[in-house]
């Protein structure tokens, strides 16, 4: 596939085929993220997790699940408005076959950067997806949400390195539609040029 339309092929797929990533197209869409720039090239920060198994997903969504009461919750304070009882089924991930969690080791030499290196690796991830002709979105909320809730033990759940924290997830899939071309709507990003 052309390199422009990969990009305008990439789209945030959130509907997927219940069907396993055949592991060779697994094992490229890997082998993709190691190209991935990082910065100083300290590609031993970097730690990728796959998870297919629904239920460490479904264990990791609860992150999900719970902020969300407790967001009815304030609401509900706030507001006086009503809550449902029931607790809502939210499930972060899509019913995706496969996560990959970018994770960065903890470090404060170079604020902000283990963001930058997992956006690198997350959006390499994307471009080979798409490539392949999987779908594939990113995953931040519920990793925010997963730190706010310590005895989830998400580094536990991820069996994670010591020392290295999950800051972003890409679910993939084979899209349940699969993905066309489309164009940016002209409200883009602004540009200026210096002279
Ligand atoms: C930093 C970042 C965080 C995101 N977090 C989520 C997320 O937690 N869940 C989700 O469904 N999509 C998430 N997205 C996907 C965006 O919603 C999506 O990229 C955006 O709406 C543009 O749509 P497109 O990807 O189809 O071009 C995230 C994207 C970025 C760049």
């Amino acid at each position: 596939m052309d390199f422009m339309e990969v990009l305008k092929r990439r789209r945030s797929v959130r509907k997927f085929r219940q069907e396993k990533i055949p592991p060779e197209e697994l094992q490229k869409l890997l082998e993709a993220a190691r190209f991935a720039p990082v910065g100083s090239n300290r590609r031993q920060d970097i730690h990728l997790t796959v998870v297919q198994n629904p239920e460490i997903l479904e264990k990791l969504a609860e992150a999900a699940v719970k902020r969300a009461e407790n967001q009815a919750l304030m609401k509900k304070l706030v507001e006086d408005v009503d809550v449902p009882r029931e607790r809502k089924r939210l499930d972060p991930f899509y019913g995706a076959p496969a996560v990959i969690f970018i994770s960065h080791r903890r470090q404060t030499l170079q604020p902000g950067i283990e963001y930058a290196n997992a956006a690198c690796v997350a959006q390499t991830l994307h471009l080979a997806a798409c490539s392949q002709g999987l779908g594939s979105v990113l995953i931040w909320g519920v990793l925010e949400a997963m730190r706010e809730i310590p005895e989830l033990d998400h580094t536990g759940l991820l069996e994670l390195p010591p020392d290295f924290e999950p800051l972003l997830g890409v679910a993939a899939g084979i899209p349940e539609i699969p993905v066309t071309e489309r164009s940016r709507q002209p409200r883009d990003f602004s540009v200026n040029y210096l002279p």
